[in-house]
């Protein structure tokens, strides 16, 4: 079934008629396309669903294409991001591209649909925003983390499911619910897989997140198991490059602290209250367990 959407992706890049948004294009990788295989995965015989589900994964790699910009990333998937490699104007650009052809092609669907979609951008972009925002100085504040996690990645997640259960006539509020904290449980996953996973499996460095300056959940976390002097040094991390010895002293914190065990156990709980909304099925179950289980 990907295939239709990997097919429909091809042709939406030709429609552009510009050659150099196909030669930069397969450049990219595709990664996961977990959201097209959440529309297929719940309206499997809706015959738009492949097109929705090409739909939002340019609006996804429009927002990565972006957002390695803005985070000045070197590294996408493992290999070096547009920016790196053709300059930040062209990245914005081919992000502006794709993201627009998107837009062009939601006009044919069902306005619930349509304007979902087209609302949760503004909300990843609302997000992407709070995200930068919050670098400029260490995080405590759970809520306000989640909050951004929710706008920033789950949103679209979310919408992806509603609209899917809105074309093949589901429940579409329970399926919202459903993609909502699959949204949050997998932000969580990649939060620990950042400390957790190296860099050769993460195609990044590892510990990157907080050297940008994120205070990402295990961090918040590990902040409140801390005495005064380890708190005063965690703050003092915040935003640097590590060396050996402060990468060091931040693992063995979050191991003494069992930190990585709690955000899983929050991103446990998560997939839990997705699964209740839904109920009993097989398939949706299934992408529950590959989000958890992932190892980059
Ligand atoms: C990755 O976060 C970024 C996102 C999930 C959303 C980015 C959203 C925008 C740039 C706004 C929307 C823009 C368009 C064109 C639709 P991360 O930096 O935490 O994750 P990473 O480690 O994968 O970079
Ligand atoms: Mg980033």
């Amino acid at each position: 079934m990907l295939d239709k959407v990997e097919a429909l992706i091809a042709k939406l890049i030709d429609e552009v008629e510009y050659t150099k948004a196909n030669e930069l294009f397969a450049k990219l990788l595709g990664g996961k396309r977990l959201r097209a295989r959440l529309i297929l995965t719940i309206a499997p015989e809706a015959p738009t669903a492949p097109l929705l589900g090409a739909i939002v994964e340019l609006i996804h790699a429009a927002s990565l294409l972006h957002d390695d910009v803005i985070d000045e990333s070197q590294l996408r998937r493992g290999v070096p991001s547009v920016n790196a490699t053709e300059g930040s104007k062209t990245a914005i650009m081919l992000g502006d591209i794709l993201y627009s052809k998107a837009f062009s092609e939601l006009t044919s669907f069902d306005p619930a649909i349509s304007r979902s979609i087209a609302d949760s951008v503004t909300k990843l972009s609302v997000g992407e925003m709070m995200d930068v925002e919050m670098v400029t100085e260490f995080n405590s504040d759970r809520d306000l983390y989640l909050k951004m996690l929710y706008l920033k990645t789950a949103t679209l997640i979310e919408a992806c499911a509603y609209s899917a259960a809105v074309l093949a006539q589901k429940d579409a509020f329970a399926h919202a619910t459903y993609g909502k904290n699959l949204g949050l449980a997998f932000q969580i996953v990649d939060d620990i897989l950042d400390i957790t996973a190296d860099e050769k499996t993460l195609g990044k460095p590892s510990l990157n997140d907080f050297v940008e300056g994120k205070t990402t959940l295990p961090y918040i976390d590990l902040y409140e198991s801390l005495d005064e002097n380890g708190k005063k040094r965690l703050i003092e991390n915040h935003a640097q490059v590590l060396n050996e010895e402060e990468k060091g002293w931040i693992h063995t914190q979050m191991a003494r602290h069992s930190i990585i065990e709690r955000s899983y156990g929050y991103a446990r709980a998560l997939c839990d209250e997705a699964l209740e909304a839904i109920g009993e099925d097989a398939a949706l179950r299934a992408i529950i367990e590959t989000v958890i289980q992932r190892s980059h």
